[in-house]
């Protein structure tokens, strides 16, 4: 277990959306989901220690990105859970970041659950599993993926989880755009184009129905089955608010990736491969035509967020 009393450490996965179906804009700001999640083989690290006051630091080549002030969703994860156990909430927070900031990957939500489930382990609490679902649902609408991982049906704002069936890994290769995209403006976007075009079929009611016919091939492993299935409804919005990316999408199904899809709300493309081997060589090919700033390989469905071993020197 983790080292000493004073620190705990989460190790939390990157998500891609193997389908999202965005429906129509809610009274509350949030679009209706039915998205198909999977945790990928990408991980932040999130170590919690008792501190004098609440404080967060983070290490990796993206650490300028990511804000680490009262802002930051492990912070907030953090205050959260110090209020509803009636403590106060002074811990140093340490993010050792590998999963792409404002990627489309969930990376902050990865740092959320990480702070979550590393404080409770901390202060010892004593929280059911649903009651740590709802503060992660709470907290953003993909923190309890991140918590439960595998592969998941969501629905509602994307925090309504059903777990989803799967049969061994499967390859992938991440290209990491040099600029990030916000969330909220890429949803905009997509209400722009639906707005800007005629008649209810782009109302987004589509965007609802599940992914039957992908579910079954997911179960199946076969991944040429859930190649030609991959879909994102906010892949057009990702695509008018960076162009770029179109070329991006090209230059790995060149390469010789199976699909290839914005991930969530992008930039981050994320391109199926038909093996670990043929991910390596597309992730090769990929970086060398210079379409995104870092190139990398991981496989899924994994596991979600899990207490590691405390690293003594972070
Ligand atoms: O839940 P989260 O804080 O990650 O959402 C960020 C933003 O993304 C929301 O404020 C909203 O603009 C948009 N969003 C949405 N519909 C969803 C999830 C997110 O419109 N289902």
């Amino acid at each position: 277990m983790n080292a000493g009393l004073g620190a705990a450490t989460a190790r939390v996965p990157a998500k891609i959306n193997l389908h999202l179906g965005v429906g129509p804009l809610r009274e509350d700001g949030f679009h209706e989901l039915s998205t198909l999640f999977c945790a990928l083989s990408m991980y932040d690290d999130v170590t919690v220690r008792t501190a004098d006051e609440l404080s967060l630091t983070v290490r990796g080549e993206s650490r300028r990105q990511v804000p680490t002030d009262a802002s930051n969703l492990a912070a907030r994860a953090v205050v959260e859970l110090a209020a509803r156990a009636g403590r106060d909430p002074h811990v140093a927070i340490a993010i050792d970041k590998h999963i792409p900031v404002a990627g489309g990957m969930a990376g902050g939500s990865a740092d959320a659950a990480g702070a979550l489930l590393a404080a409770a382990r901390l202060w010892r609490l004593d929280l059911s599993r649903t009651e740590l679902l709802e503060i992660a649902a709470d907290l953003g609408s993909d923190v309890p993926f991140s918590l439960t991982g595998g592969a998941a049906l969501g629905t509602g704002r994307g925090e309504k989880l059903l777990p989803v069936l799967h049969r061994g890994d499967f390859h992938w290769v991440i290209a990491v755009s040099g600029s990030g995209l916000s969330t909220p403006s890429v949803y905009r976007e997509l209400d722009r184009l639906r707005d800007s075009r005629d008649g209810a079929e782009h109302s987004g009611d589509a965007g609802t129905r599940r992914p039957d016919e992908l579910m079954v091939a997911i179960a199946s492993g076969d991944v040429h089955a859930v190649a030609p299935l991959l879909h994102n409804d906010l892949q057009p919005a990702a695509l008018s608010l960076q162009p770029l990316l179109r070329r991006t999408l090209r230059a790995g199904r060149e390469a010789g990736a199976l699909a290839g899809i914005v991930s969530g709300s992008g930039p981050t493309c994320a391109f199926l491969c038909a093996t670990a081997d043929a991910a390596v060589e597309v992730a090769a090919e990929l970086s060398g035509s210079g379409v995104a700033k870092a190139v990398r390989t991981a496989s899924g469905p994994v596991a979600g967020a899990r207490l590691i071993p405390t690293d003594k020197n972070h």
